[in-house]
């Protein structure tokens, strides 16, 4: 079984990157094979400095480590470090139609969020596939709002596959019935924890780096303190009853809050008696418990820039001898080779 994901170093990482995706990254490298990247190629369609490129990369592979991704069980990599997914992407882009690109709704999000329409941004959901596709990925665990880009790797993949493999039925992609045969290109499958599948941002719409919205994992004690404090509520007065849909603050309690925390907390929405301060006092101390130790490791860290940068290059060494006969049959299914 072979888990592979990766996470834009277009910002700091926020409550939505790790309860959405890391927290299973996590849990899932210590079943199986794990590769997890850092996307910089994809932050690309936004950050346009290199000196703020590098950084960022530079602070998403700390972030990583501090949080517990382990290099002795997963293999951690910069996408920049594996020339073979850019390859890759073009034989994809060959064969991917411009619809299925068009129905793509990060595509149309970001550019209603004012990001400009450029070839980069359209063609994302492709680079994405070369990701996955590149190491023939088993399942990638992923927030909602990726699984559609999933499905377009899938999509490529059949496409692909039926294109190049003779024999190959896209009814048995595994080519398990007598006389079919195996793709080259496996189909993943996206790793979904419904529970946090959507974490909202302090004004409610789904917590993202792009909307200015989030609670980040490493920013100073101060920065939190300022982010939880004006999450978005209402004038309810403190002793009237509370809708937990009112405001985000409800859910991302749930996040943090044991089942008894959070049977309190149910009790004195319904009832009334506690203003908002106090929930979000409680958030507050609720995010420091369970994020103090990483953001104490993460202060060691960046003291320890060689060390990272070993992993990275061991991870890129270890990436690329997962891709390479993967990469030769697809050179020579195409006729590059
Ligand atoms: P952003 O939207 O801030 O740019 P990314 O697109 O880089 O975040 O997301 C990285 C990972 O974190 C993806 O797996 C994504 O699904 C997950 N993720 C991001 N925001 C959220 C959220 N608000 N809720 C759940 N998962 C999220
Ligand atoms: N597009 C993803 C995001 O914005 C990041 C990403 C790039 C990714 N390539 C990937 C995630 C491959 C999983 C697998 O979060």
């Amino acid at each position: 079984m072979r888990t592979l994901s990766g996470i834009q170093s277009s910002g700091k990482l926020h409550l939505g990157n790790f309860f959405g995706a890391l927290q299973q990254w996590i849990e899932l490298q210590d079943q199986g094979e794990a590769l997890y990247f850092i996307a910089n190629w994809h932050a690309m369609t936004t950050v346009r400095d290199a000196t703020l490129m590098r950084s960022l990369a530079d602070d998403v592979a700390i972030d990583y480590l501090a949080l517990g991704l382990d290099p002795k069980k997963a293999t951690l990599f910069r996408q920049s470090d594996v020339p073979e997914i850019a390859e890759l992407f073009w034989y994809l882009s060959a064969v991917t139609p411009m619809g299925l690109l068009e129905r793509a709704h990060s595509y149309k999000d970001k550019t209603a969020h004012g990001i400009a329409a450029d070839l980069g941004l359209f063609s994302y959901p492709v680079l994405m596939a070369a990701d996955i596709l590149l190491y023939g990925s088993d399942r990638v665990p992923v927030g909602k709002d990726q699984v559609q880009h999933i499905e377009i790797a899938r999509d490529i993949a059949t496409k692909f596959n039926a294109l190049y493999v003779k024999g190959y039925d896209p009814a048995d992609p595994e080519g398990k019935k007598r006389g079919n045969v195996p793709g080259i290109l496996k189909l993943p499958a996206a790793f979904v924890q419904e529970s946090t599948a959507v974490v909202p941002g302090i004004d409610g719409q789904k917590m993202s780096k792009s909307y200015g919205n989030t609670i980040d994992l490493f920013a100073d004690d101060a920065a939190v303190k300022k982010r939880i404090m004006s999450i978005k509520s209402d004038s309810t007065p403190v002793e009237a009853p509370k809708d937990p849909a009112a405001t985000p603050i409800y859910p991302l309690l749930k996040l943090f809050a044991t089942l008894e925390e959070m049977n309190e907390i149910d009790r004195t929405f319904r009832e009334g008696g506690q203003g908002y301060g106090h929930y979000k006092q409680q958030l507050l101390e609720l995010f420091h418990k369970r994020f103090d130790a990483a953001r104490a490791k993460r202060r060691e860290l960046e003291h320890d820039r060689s060390y990272v940068n070993e992993v990275l290059k061991a991870g890129a060494t270890r990436a690329r001898e997962v891709a390479a006969p993967i990469m030769a049959q697809v050179r020579r299914a195409v006729g590059t080779s």
